[in-house]
């Protein structure tokens, strides 16, 4: 996830940089030459002699958009806090994570402590997020985050997704991940609309600066100081592939917020590079310039 969004601040035109572990296979060298063809800095990118890199490979369903995603975990383990050069991380301006491990939460106090903004991608709640929850200035989340979180508050037990997103943060031998959406489960029930904004008022209480929750077509949902508010998705060109919609979302969000963009002005830019994005296969084909994305917001219709 915090792959495709740097490579889409790089094509919006900004600075980007990736840290990851891999091993020096085949997969690994190709990983980092992607990066490197994309203008996204892999310097300070581990890699590690003799492990394997973590792959995924997404099947899409021509018809129906439906996805699935067979995943690879490969040998080549989460980074660790003792991997991370912090005088550099703490020069970031923005740090985007998409997990709550122990580096993502020491990294997230180093930027926050030299006066950056944490930003965390979130697909399922689960109470392994608490500890990074006050290091954020953004936490920008799926429905199925949203849904889970207030099912959590409610007592309920969380759904199969999110027991499983857990469960892949402690032990990484899951061989395959079925689509999320097929697995909400009674525990958690899929939530729209209102209560999704609900969700993030919620969850602004636990820490982060600004709450988002984002719910496909049916556009986004933002708490924050400034208030609280929806932004609608813009109308796509055509929809071949929404995979990494999400992703180009929180790049263009973080983008437009280093080029000092307000608030509402960064969602409408991430929510128009998100919607672009969606024209082509593949989680990056689609992710748009800069000036692709200013032309299309001036053209382009609205969901409701
Ligand atoms: N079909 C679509 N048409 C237009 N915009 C879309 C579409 N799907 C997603 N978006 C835009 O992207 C944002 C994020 O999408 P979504 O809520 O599906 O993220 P996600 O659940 O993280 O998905 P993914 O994991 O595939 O990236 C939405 O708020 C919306 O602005
Ligand atoms: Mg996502």
């Amino acid at each position: 996830m915090v792959a495709t969004a740097m490579v889409a601040v790089a094509r919006l035109g900004g600075n980007a940089a990736f840290i990851t572990r891999v091993g020096d296979d085949q997969t690994g060298t190709q990983i980092l030459d992607e990066f490197r063809t994309e203008g996204v800095d892999v310097s300070h990118a581990v890699t590690t002699p003799g492990l394997t890199s973590h792959r995924t490979i997404v099947l899409v369903d021509g018809r129906t958009g439906a996805r699935a995603f067979l995943a690879g975990r490969g040998t080549a383990n989460d980074v660790m806090p003792e991997d991370l050069d912090m005088e550099w991380v703490a020069e970031a301006p923005f740090l985007h994570l998409s997990d709550a491990g122990p580096a993502a939460v020491a990294a997230a106090k180093v930027v926050k402590a030299a006066g950056g903004h944490a930003c965390l991608d979130g697909t399922h709640y689960h109470q392994t997020v608490d500890a990074l929850l006050p290091h954020l200035e953004y936490l920008v989340v799926s429905r199925f985050f949203g849904s889970e979180y207030l099912a959590h508050l409610d007592g309920r037990e969380l759904g199969a997704a999110a027991r499983e997103y857990a469960g892949t943060l402690v032990a990484r031998d899951q061989a395959v991940h079925p689509n999320p959406a097929a697995m909400g489960d009674s525990h958690a029930p899929v939530l729209t609309g209102g209560a999704l904004l609900d969700a993030a008022r919620r969850l602004r209480e636990r820490g982060p600066n600004v709450v988002v929750v984002t719910e496909g077509e049916a556009g986004c949902w933002c708490a924050s100081p400034d208030g609280d508010f929806h932004i609608p998705a813009y109308v796509a060109p055509q929809v071949v592939d929404t995979t990494g919609a999400g992703d180009v979302f929180h790049g263009a969000f973080l983008q437009a917020r280093a080029m000092g963009r307000t608030l509402h002005s960064s969602l409408e830019l991430a929510s128009a590079a998100a919607a672009l994005k969606c024209r082509a296969l593949g989680g990056r084909t689609g992710s748009p310039d800069l000036e692709t994305t200013i032309a299309f917001m001036s053209t382009a219709s609205r969901h409701r």
